[in-house]
């Protein structure tokens, strides 16, 4: 039986989108694939009401190609690398492996990356890239990035802001123009509830200024190069045309339902989730700060993930367990995608069954 994915990504993928990728190939240099590229481009465009000084791009290679690319292409020196959980240790790591040098700020997982520490940590005046993760799926934390955006773009300028948007883009609030960010970027299994495979990044061209002033961008991380194919629709390299089918058709449905529908189903979902969570067991990320994707909540009680996972698979559903050093301490439910509310009350109630929990 096929178990439901409420992981936090991949995301369950629907068969009309899975179809969208039985399309025949064509040739990634043809004038069809720039138009469907074109297309795409437009309805991301529209989607998150880009102004015309940010440009979105879609890449063939999972998020994380986005962390080389702004280590490569957007940190000229020192990067203040803002660390509150796994994916964003992994961002700051990154940027060091391109050889740059980078200072992490870190907060303990589950709190939320503070504005005023970042501040703090400017007034030395020694960065020109502040990197951080929005939504950390590894604990389920939902940093400030519209405060820390307001403070960067106000005291400095020349600053580059770079957001992992990996879980959150397509489900939460993250229009670069409320931000003020330069480059922010996502995977398309994610709140895309697409199959992995392509990276959706939002430019700045303040980012693509500074690009060209970076030397050894390398070849698939240079963001100059990439925006130079941008100009005719077309991609570096050969991309993954099924899923730039996927893509065009799921910008079609994001755009029926409009970004702030999109929003509130999300915020629904995790609204739900948390009420549920806090009756049975705790939150485990810093109260205010929870994501809207995926929930993380603390075992208070000890309860078997795996064995829980055994009997809802049954029933065809799949919770997360914990990451990382959190394993056993926490599991996490992703709520990102194509879900709603009324399916997660249905996998929530199942899992008060198996648990014998008080409903
Ligand atoms: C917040 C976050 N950042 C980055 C990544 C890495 O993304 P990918 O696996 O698409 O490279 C993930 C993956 O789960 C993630 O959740």
């Amino acid at each position: 039986m096929h178990k439901k994915l409420l992981i936090p990504g991949p995301t369950e993928v629907s068969q009309e989108i899975l179809h969208e990728q039985t399309h025949p190939l064509i040739g990634h240099r043809s004038k069809e694939f720039s138009q469907l590229y074109a297309g795409i481009i437009k309805k991301l465009t529209r989607f998150f009401e880009l102004p015309a000084n940010c440009k979105p791009t879609v890449t063939t290679a999972s998020g994380a190609l986005w962390f080389d690319i702004v280590g490569r292409s957007i940190v000229q020196n020192k990067a203040l690398v803002c660390i509150n959980g796994a994916f964003s240790e992994r961002f700051g790591n990154a940027i060091k492996a391109c050889g740059k040098n980078a200072n992490f700020l870190e907060f303990a997982w589950g709190e939320a990356v503070k504005p005023d520490a970042i501040a703090e940590e400017l007034e030395t005046g020694e960065y020109d890239t502040v990197t951080i993760c929005h939504n950390e799926s590894s604990t389920g934390t939902r940093s400030p990035i519209h405060e820390i955006g307001k403070i960067i773009r106000k005291d400095y300028p020349e600053v580059m802001l770079a957001i992992d948007s990996v879980s959150s883009m397509a489900g939460d609030k993250i229009l670069p123009a409320e931000i003020g960010c330069d480059v922010i970027f996502a995977s398309t299994q994610k709140c895309f509830a697409l199959p992995p495979g392509l990276a959706i990044s939002l430019v700045s061209d303040r980012a693509l200024e500074r690009a060209k002033q970076v030397p050894n961008r390398g070849a698939y991380t240079d963001l100059v190069d990439i925006f130079k194919f941008e100009k005719k629709h077309q991609t570096q390299s050969t991309p993954n045309i099924p899923l730039f089918y996927a893509l065009d058709k799921r910008m079609d449905l994001l755009l029926e339902e409009t970004y702030n529908k999109v929003y509130h189903r999300h915020k629904d979902m995790a609204e739900y989730t948390q009420q549920w969570a806090k009756k049975h067991f705790e939150m485990f990320p810093e109260q205010g700060y929870e994501s809207i994707t995926v929930s993380c909540i603390k075992n208070t009680l000890g309860k078997k993930v795996k064995r829980l996972n055994e009997k809802l698979e049954e029933q065809g559903f799949t919770i997360g367990n914990g990451y990382g050093k959190l394993k056993e301490k926490t599991f996490r439910i992703g709520h990102m995608g194509e879900w709603n509310t009324a399916a997660i009350k249905q996998v929530l109630a199942i899992i008060d069954e198996i648990w014998r929990l008080e409903t």
